[in-house]
């Protein structure tokens, strides 16, 4: 067991992965928390956000429980969530925000940041962040990654003093990859897609169901109306569509979307959501909002960012969160 784990009350070096858009709510941050790992509510409109963030610290029973904030949607009020909720944790991702770091330290709140490369890592420290979470290619959603995991861990490892806390990212689906990760030198492990194929997850039926049957992901910018920043995808017709040539998109749409990065910036979470719901694969107007549970039939799926890392093959069941925190720390 890493010392880390330890000091921030784990039984377990398994961070459930903050889901935004509605994927990651109370019910499966409380189970993984509950199951002795570190469950974490993803990003959501402000309101929303602080009551699931409650919700899930009261069904933790006591377990430390995280947040996740996406800095190009943050609002002020997100922040006061975090610090009003008692969360233990918070881990940022998307952009780098030195002010956010200090007031979420000065409530006592250990703040780690999400990073692909050594010199984000640095630029994360010099802001004053706890500790690090460094992405592989490997990884579902939003990325900065441009190495795969085992040697973006190693030259991040490498730059940063040995007591920075250390956690890798991206591909890791059972205990046998959770062991690879610490030996390596990660101090735990944080996955995300093999928590969305859980029955806490608030992943759209279908979109479980894909993730079980899939195996083909893709690294691209097509779902990037308002929030222009590489991911990790499923194919679906959207890609299909639109990925043939260059599996970033077309350049028409990278521009448009380039062009609409400070929409996604003043337009309210609850926007991208419903928008998400009407987008259609032959139309490359495509946002980042990911099909949920209760948000539309089948047929969204087909046109919505379907984000899933490279681990997505070796997934076979739809469990229970505390079964999958189980086995992944039994490697
Ligand atoms: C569906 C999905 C949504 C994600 N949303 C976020 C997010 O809101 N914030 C964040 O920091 N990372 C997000 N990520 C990335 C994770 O933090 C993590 O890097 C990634 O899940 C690790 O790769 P894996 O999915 O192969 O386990 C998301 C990943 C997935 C699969």
């Amino acid at each position: 067991m890493s010392s880390w784990a330890e000091r921030i009350g784990l039984e377990h070096p398994v961070v459930q992965a903050g889901m935004g858009g509605g994927l990651s709510t109370a019910p499966l941050a409380a189970a993984v928390s509950a199951a002795g790992g570190l469950g974490t509510v993803g990003i959501m409109p402000p309101r929303a956000f602080s009551a699931e963030l409650r919700a899930a610290r009261a069904l933790a029973a006591g377990r430390p429980v995280a947040a996740n904030l996406l800095l190009p949607f943050l609002r002020r009020a997100h922040v006061r969530a975090c610090v009003e909720s008692g969360v233990t944790v918070v881990v940022l991702h998307g952009g780098f925000a030195p002010r956010v770091v200090a007031t979420l330290r000065a409530a006592g709140i250990v703040v780690l940041q999400q990073v692909g490369t050594a010199t984000e890592a640095r630029r994360a420290l010099a802001d004053g962040v706890d500790g690090l979470i460094v992405q592989g290619l490997e990884a579902g959603g939003h990325t900065y990654a441009a190495l795969p995991l085992r040697a973006a861990l190693r030259a991040v490892r490498d730059e940063v003093p040995d007591r920075t806390p250390v956690l890798a990212a991206g591909g890791i689906v059972d205990g046998a990859d959770v062991a690879r990760v610490l030996a390596e030198g990660a101090d735990a492990a944080v996955v995300g897609t093999r928590f969305l194929a859980t029955e806490e997850s608030r992943a759209h039926p279908g979109y479980k169901r894909a993730l079980i049957d899939g195996s083909r992901t893709v690294d691209t910018l097509l779902f990037g109306f308002g929030w222009p920043m590489r991911h990790r995808v499923l194919v679906n017709a959207a890609t299909d569509r639109w990925c043939r040539r260059d599996p970033r998109g077309p350049r028409a749409v990278r521009l448009l979307s380039a062009a609409s990065g400070p929409l996604g910036r003043v337009l309210p979470l609850t926007v991208m959501e419903l928008a998400a719901r009407v987008q259609h694969p032959t139309i490359p107007v495509l946002t980042p909002g990911p099909p949920v549970a209760g948000g539309g039939p089948d047929r969204i799926l087909r046109a919505t960012a379907l984000y899933a890392g490279q681990g997505v093959g070796r997934i076979g069941d739809v469990r229970p969160a505390a079964e999958v925190v189980r086995a992944l720390a039994s490697g």
